[in-house]
């Protein structure tokens, strides 16, 4: 097995994300196959690591995982052409519920969004979320054995990893990026467990967000919670003789990729989806998201029977087409989620379809990468309605699809992306006029205008991509490498 010792700034790179960038699955007829999971975080980093090698440590989720991965827990990836090393960590079904379902995604996922879910705080959870961190930070030093390493860590699942590395490995270099909104500090230090977030946090010597607000939110939480001295000039933390960087770095996607999942026949994919589900060839409006309640995809449901009320005209005129991939559904708020939108469609459907045209479609599935950009470039317009979003890569992925410069993006003014794509038609998703408002917009914008303002939302994206926000983020950590192997760690 060749193992990736890509060095940056002498440094091996290893990215820790609880989410593996390729799951081994059973197929039907027994045979093993790979599917690239949904969701930003693995879109957004594959590439960076196809680019600088390394290791990537992650759960082992899929149930052909252990099938293709060596006794050590590592395999090669890209599946049909290694070029950097996955290192599986094997999680018992309890630590999963525990860390995963419910530390992870049952508190700090509505702890930090702001959607008025309400967060579980359960103390079994909390110590299995505690008990993973050190089985994470077991395989990252082993990983990490022998020499200098950066250690790239990812999201809300790893909040106390990087305190327990440079317990163990005083001389690693730890950065840490948040995916999601950080909450001002009467939210999060409800948390019964906010100080030892906070504290495993600055273990890092960099903290990334996605933006400045998420990092002042981060810093005035810190200011209250914790003995610290805040220099904001700096942006930077010191604690313990720790000094933490708290930057933003707003995250972005590859635009090449664009070209490579349209391929040539792009538009015979397309085709085929339409007569799948009985498209014809109406205009499409497109939603692509993980069935999750930040989304925002009932709200846009309810925005698509307003603008059939208040504009009978486009009756039969239009699809709106929400691809949604099954998510967290062990958790019931994701599994009433895929109801309420199930019931929603049925009920839209109902109400103004007749016996040739269904306004909704929901396809609740997995989708490939090649099938969601196909739609992208089919459709008339895109919609990303999140309630809150740390940034969302379903916009900008949107934008790289239209090489056309064609297309409208309605975007949610509560996502990052908003700040960037400032071309994108802005709605406010819990306004239900203002979100239908959109929808017409996209339905009815004239080509110059499209054009316009597609051109210069791809501009900003080729720009700001994601091999741009990799090296900004990691650079400003590489500085910190040390040249030499440190001395053993006892
Ligand atoms: O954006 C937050 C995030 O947790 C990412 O880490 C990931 O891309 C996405 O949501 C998908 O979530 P999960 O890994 O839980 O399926």
């Amino acid at each position: 097995e060749e193992v990736a010792r890509t060095r940056l700034g002498g440094a091996k790179l290893i990215v820790v994300a609880n989410r593996e960038p390729y799951i081994h699955r059973y197929a039907t007829d027994g045979a093993v196959e790979w599917i690239r999971p949904a969701g930003g975080l693995t879109t957004a980093l594959d590439p960076v690591m196809q680019a600088c090698g390394g290791v990537w440590v992650a759960h082992g989720s899929g149930d052909a995982d252990r099938a293709v991965t060596d006794p050590s827990g590592r395999v090669g990836v890209p599946p049909d052409d290694p070029n950097y090393v996955l290192r599986r960590v094997w999680l018992t079904p309890e630590q999963e519920d525990g860390y995963y379902y419910g530390a992870a995604n049952g508190m700090l996922w509505p702890l930090c969004h702001q959607v008025f879910a309400r967060p579980a705080f359960d103390p079994g959870h909390w110590d299995a979320y505690r008990r993973v961190n050190q089985t994470f930070a077991d395989a990252v030093l082993e990983e990490a054995q022998g020499g200098p390493a950066l250690v790239f860590i990812q999201d809300y699942h790893f909040a106390l990893l990087p305190r327990l590395l440079k317990a163990a490995r005083p001389d690693l270099v730890t950065a840490q990026f948040w995916h999601i909104p950080w909450p001002g500090p009467e939210k999060f230090l409800v948390c019964p467990w906010a100080r030892d977030i906070l504290d495993g946090l600055l273990g890092n010597d960099l903290m990334g967000f996605h933006t400045q607000h998420d990092c002042n939110h981060f810093l005035e939480c810190v200011d209250r919670a914790l003995e610290c001295r805040i220099d904001r000039e700096r942006f930077a933390v010191q604690r313990g003789g720790q000094a933490t960087t708290v930057k933003p770095f707003p995250i972005s996607v590859d635009p090449a990729l664009a070209d490579e999942y349209l391929g040539d026949d792009w538009a015979a994919r397309a085709g085929a989806i339409r007569r799948r589900h009985g498209l014809g060839d109406r205009p499409l409006i497109v939603g692509v998201d993980r069935v999750d309640y930040t989304k925002g995809i009932p709200e846009r449901l309810r925005a698509v029977d307003r603008v059939l009320h208040r504009h009978p005209e486009l009756r039969g005129g239009f699809h709106f087409v929400q691809v949604g991939a099954p998510s967290r559904s062990s958790i019931p708020a994701y599994r009433d989620l895929t109801a309420e939108v199930n019931g929603l469609a049925a009920r839209i459907n109902r109400e103004h379809g007749t016996a040739g045209w269904q306004p909704v479609v929901f396809l609740n599935a997995h989708h490939g990468p090649e099938d969601i950009f196909a739609l992208y470039r089919d459709a008339a317009g895109c919609v990303v309605s999140s309630l809150h979003d740390g940034m969302n890569l379903v916009a900008k992925e949107f934008v790289t699809a239209r090489a056309d410069d064609r297309g409208v993006l309605v975007l949610s003014t509560f996502t990052g992306a908003a700040r960037e794509l400032t071309d994108a038609v802005l709605a406010n998703p819990f306004d239900v006029d203002e979100l239908a408002d959109g929808l017409h917009a996209a339905l009815t914008m004239p080509a110059a205008e499209q054009e316009r303002r597609m051109r210069r939302m791809r501009a900003q994206v080729d720009d700001h991509n994601i091999y741009r926000w990799a090296g900004m983020l990691l650079s400003e950590v590489g500085k910190r490498v040390p040249d030499s192997p440190p001395p053993p760690a006892e």
